[in-house]
């Protein structure tokens, strides 16, 4: 009789000590993002797996860009790198002050995750869920892939009434006409009922398109009704300002951030991401008046290529 009474006393232990750590967890949320929060509530959030995380790999150059931007340095102060993984988590803790380990379930995100693999829809749809929670808790934020680079200050380009603002792989010239082609991996969010209606909404609906990720479910449900009922906002940013491979920010004395999308596999967007910042360098080192006028303009893409729409 003894045994399965230990038995179930094993298991009632573990189930507390389970539910105490999560609550830790949630406890630990709460205080890196009220440390790295902006006044008024906004924070930066990146996310990165192993695969990123190596020494000369994307999230250095993600963090360099800040350095050596226009008035972004200060930023970093407000950012937030959510580590999938341990090794992420880990090279985050020595690179970094505020790291965010999301706990996984089974799957593993420590790979080089190719495009759309099942592992990847599942590592873009468990970030958009977290983003959610971060919205619920009253934060802002301003969400970065890490192969973008950050040049200029992105929050005087902001629309004042956006919910959901987000950058493009192709901009038509108009910042509410929903044909333009959002990218997902650059959105600033205002946290309100609208927006976090809108990011059950978007999660709830990968049920509906099986196989695709959060970025190609946005641009099929920005047509939905559904957004108009809840009241939500949506503003497209100009490629202007939020560039990328597949259409670059043009002027360099304008461009706030530089993603290396229409790009597929971690040493091509590496090679492109590079020639970025050294172009950014050579620009920002030369004197007033080559700097206007307008004549030095990017070298990529190389390895990346034009014809890949997406990621
Ligand atoms: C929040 O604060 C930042 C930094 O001062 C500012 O740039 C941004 O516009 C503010 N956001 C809002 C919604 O006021
Ligand atoms: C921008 O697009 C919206 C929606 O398609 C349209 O109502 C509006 O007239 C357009 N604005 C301009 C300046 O073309
Ligand atoms: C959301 O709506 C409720 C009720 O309509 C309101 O009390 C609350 O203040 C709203 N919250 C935010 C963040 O706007
Ligand atoms: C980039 O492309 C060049 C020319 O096609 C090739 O020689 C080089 O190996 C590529 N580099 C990477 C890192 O993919």
């Amino acid at each position: 009789l003894i045994i399965p009474v230990l038995f179930r006393l094993k298991y009632f232990i573990l189930w507390v000590m389970s539910v105490i750590s999560l609550d830790s967890e949630y406890l630990k949320l709460e205080q890196v993002l009220q440390a790295a929060s902006m006044d008024n509530k906004t924070i930066i959030l990146t996310t990165l797996n192993a695969a990123w995380s190596s020494p000369g790999s994307v999230i250095d150059l993600f963090i360099d860009s800040f350095r050596h931007g226009v008035r972004t340095s200060s930023l970093l102060k407000h950012l937030v790198i959510i580590a999938f993984d341990r090794k992420a988590y880990r090279r985050c803790t020595e690179i970094h002050t505020y790291c965010y380990a999301l706990v996984t379930g089974n799957v593993d995100f420590s790979q080089e995750k190719r495009f759309l693999t099942a592992g990847y829809l599942e590592m873009m749809w468990k970030r958009l869920d977290f983003l959610r929670l971060v919205l619920e808790k009253g934060y802002s934020f301003i969400f970065s892939d890490a192969d973008i680079m950050w040049f200029r200050n992105p929050f005087p380009y902001f629309y004042p009434d956006g919910d959901l603002q987000v950058a493009c792989d192709h901009y038509v010239g108009n910042a509410t006409d929903l044909r333009n082609i959002a990218n997902g991996g650059f959105n600033y969010v205002k946290s309100n009922n609208q927006s976090i209606e809108f990011y059950k909404f978007w999660y709830s609906s990968r049920l509906r398109y099986p196989g695709y990720h959060d970025q190609d479910v946005l641009n099929f449900i920005k047509h939905d009704p559904y957004i108009m009922d809840i009241g939500l906002t949506i503003k497209f940013l100009s490629t202007t300002y939020f560039g990328g491979i597949c259409e670059p920010s043009k002027d360099l004395n304008e461009v706030c951030t530089m993603h290396a999308n229409c790009c597929i596999g971690l040493q091509s967007k590496l090679h492109d991401l590079r020639i970025i910042m050294e172009d950014w360098r050579d620009y920002m080192s030369m004197p007033p008046s080559l700097k206007t006028s307008g004549a030095f303009s990017w070298r990529v893409p190389q390895n990346c290529s034009l014809s890949l729409l997406n990621q």
